[in-house]
């Protein structure tokens, strides 16, 4: 199988490449080396032919198409950038990126696209009032969080609720940039699925951590932020109460999800198929905090009480279907993997 891999340089991508020519597959990679993410050149296996170049290109991406049997759609902005300013840029290179890679993957009659899609597009996970059933939380006041009344509530009776493992039915609600690009990304794939008859494969991965995350930048993960903190000598700052559920996924169990998701049998042509990629697990930001700073010998984290406006309170991943499906099951425990990312190398 010949397989492009855009952004295939960086943190997940370059984890596909891996596993993708470790199984003897042909890898070709497209990838811009955004500064953002790469200050400086990285390190790409020999093995894989790589193209310095934009999503945004068509004639780049034409050329990267040449005799593709699918395509593993990785590049992207990523995280919660520096303000709204970075608008324009998360819609250009995730949106507009998107539809020029679609077109041309239209031109080339490719059939297969696998999408880095993020749980980001559910906005909050799912929740369960004891009294109301499955409801939807309001979302959480400013005047609430400054009081450190951090749970949402039952919308109908006010009661806290109890979180539950979101599922790929659930409503999709992007409550930032980039879980909106994210979900425009999903749209668009879903739109070209049904126009060409070719199949898209979503994989909504929750949060992602493992060797090579670039370190902490505007667009990092709360992982990232924490590992690069203990790396400087500095407590990991957590936000809220640390009561956060949040699903941390091990970059090469979602490297494995990518590569089951390229050689799936039974995706149906002319649609979208969604599937989350979590480890199965729910932890705490607190418990992770903990787990990691333990892992790299301290100096121990900080509960701050501050909060970020923008952020959802619990969400976390059903990965079941993922695993009827397609017969993915993370391999890497939280505790190992926090082990093993306390030392691993981050990406400069
Ligand atoms: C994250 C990523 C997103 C990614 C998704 C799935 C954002 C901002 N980040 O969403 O790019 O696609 O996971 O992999 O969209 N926190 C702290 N201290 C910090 C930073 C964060 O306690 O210094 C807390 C936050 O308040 C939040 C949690 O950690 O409760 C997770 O933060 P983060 O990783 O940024 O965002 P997610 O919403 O989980």
């Amino acid at each position: 199988m010949r397989v492009l891999i855009t952004g295939g340089a960086g943190f997940i991508g370059s984890h596909i490449v891996d596993l993708l020519l470790a199984a003897g597959e042909e890898v070709r990679v497209l990838d811009a080396l955004l500064p953002d993410a790469h200050r400086r050149q990285p390190e790409i296996d020999d093995r894989a032919h790589l193209l310095i170049g934009d999503v945004r290109d068509a004639d780049q991406v034409r050329a990267a198409l040449a005799g593709v049997d699918a395509v593993c759609h990785q590049a992207a902005m990523v995280g919660m950038g520096v303000d709204l300013t970075d608008l324009p840029a998360y819609v250009s290179h995730n949106d507009l990126g998107t539809a020029v890679l679609l077109a041309e993957m239209a031109r080339a009659g490719t059939p297969r696209l696998v999408l880095a899609s993020s749980m980001v597009v559910y906005g909050e996970g799912a929740y369960r009032c004891a009294v109301d059933g499955p409801v939807r939380p309001a979302r959480r006041l400013e005047a609430d969080l400054a009081a450190g009344l951090f749970e949402p509530r039952c919308p109908a009776c006010r009661r806290p609720l109890e979180p539950c493992p979101v599922t790929e039915d659930a409503p999709l609600d992007p409550r930032s940039v980039y879980a909106a690009t994210k979900l425009a990304q999903e749209n668009l794939s879903a739109a070209w699925a049904a126009a060409s008859g070719g199949s898209v494969i979503a994989l909504r991965y929750h949060n992602a951590y493992g060797p090579r995350m670039p370190k902490n930048t505007p667009y990092a993960g709360v992982a990232s932020i924490f590992r690069s903190a203990l790396e400087r000598g500095e407590s990991p700052a957590v936000f809220e109460d640390g009561g956060q559920l949040r699903d941390f996924v091990h970059v090469t169990d979602i490297a494995r999800a990518n590569g089951l998701a390229l050689k799936w049998p039974d995706a149906e042509p002319g649609r979208l198929n969604a599937f989350n990629i979590g480890s199965g697990r729910a932890h705490t930001i607190g418990d992770m905090a903990d787990a990691l700073a333990r892992a790299h010998g301290g100096p121990e984290p900080t509960t701050t009480g501050r909060y970020r406006p923008g952020d959802v309170r619990h969400v976390f991943a059903s990965s079941a279907r993922a695993g009827e499906t397609l017969g993915y099951h993370a391999a890497v425990t939280f505790d190992k993997g926090m082990v093993d990312f306390a030392g691993a190398p981050l990406r400069s």
